[in-house]
């Protein structure tokens, strides 16, 4: 694993921040997760995007750091060594307040690259697919701004402890209109009679860069997709079901509260869009 902090390489045994930074003291931090694919690294142009966009939505220009956060990023995928495939995080804290200020920082925005070989998923995962839980945060704490990639993630984190406390996989969160959104890490798809359905960005998801190429997949292959909000009975009333992120590709889901997808999993439309998927990532 290699980490760079403002530019400057750290021995990722003694790579820590003040406690004083504000990333820690109130989660005011963006994140971004790129891979690699063959080895290289994979839509990093539309993951800074979003970077950029997560800082501009909560006061942090990132658009300066963009060339210096290029330029590190390649360095360290140059040099972590390892077989396999690389992950790649992208930390923005606003930086440090030692006097619990809630509006300003007192030091410049702390940026830090991590690149470590990206540890490959279970193959039982898309064998056989996930089993998920759907989960309303606001039973348990409710979701901030999920459209930023932000490091406030204490609703992501109770609702995927509460689906694994409950021998699941992970959690579908159900917004307070009775809609089913996204996970705590990746894009929700469902197929029902042929066609595709997703949650809306403005619906309360990320606008997640894998979700964004299997829409445009399923356009090239003529599948029917559409972007609404479904509700939690018509989800579990779906055909099958698939989750993707940046880590993940396109994962089957096996079962949605208990109950196993009716055209099997990975279904046959999943299949369709997940060697699609591959071949486009790899080629
Ligand atoms: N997660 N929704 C949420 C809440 C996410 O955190 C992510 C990404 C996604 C999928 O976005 P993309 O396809 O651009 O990776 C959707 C990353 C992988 C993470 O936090 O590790």
């Amino acid at each position: 694993m290699l980490i760079s902090i403002d530019g400057e390489r750290v021995d990722p045994a003694a790579a820590t921040v003040s406690v004083f930074d504000r990333g820690f003291l109130f989660g005011d931090a963006i994140y971004e997760v790129c891979a690699t694919h063959q080895g290289k690294l994979t839509m990093l142009g539309a993951h800074l995007d979003r970077l950029e966009a997560s800082g501009a939505a909560i006061g942090i220009d990132v658009a300066s750091m963009r060339a210096g956060l290029e330029a590190e990023i390649a360095r360290l995928i140059e040099e972590c060594p390892g077989e396999g495939e690389r992950y790649v995080r992208i930390m923005i804290t606003r930086g440090a307040s030692t006097d619990f200020d809630l509006a300003e920082a007192e030091t410049e925005p702390k940026q830090i690259v991590l690149v470590k070989q990206l540890k490959p998923w279970e193959p039982r995962l898309y064998e056989a697919g996930i089993d998920l839980l759907c989960v309303s945060p606001d039973q348990l704490v409710a979701r901030i701004a999920p459209s930023v990639k932000s490091n406030n993630r204490q609703a992501n984190v109770m609702a995927h402890r509460f689906a694994r406390a409950q021998g699941k996989d992970d959690a579908l969160f159900v917004d307070t209109q009775g809609n089913v959104t996204e996970g705590p890490s990746w894009n929700m798809f469902g197929v029902k009679e042929g066609k595709l359905w997703t949650s809306p960005l403005a619906g309360g998801v990320l606008p997640g860069i894998t979700r964004s190429t299997v829409l445009k997949i399923a356009a090239e292959l003529g599948i029917e997709a559409e972007e609404r909000a479904v509700s939690q009975e018509e989800a579990l009333a779906s055909d099958e079901w698939f989750i993707t992120s940046t880590t993940r590709g396109v994962m089957p889901v096996a079962s949605l509260d208990g109950r196993a997808a009716p055209a099997g999993s990975p279904g046959p439309l999943t299949q369709r869009i997940s060697a699609a998927w591959r071949a486009l990532a790899d080629g």
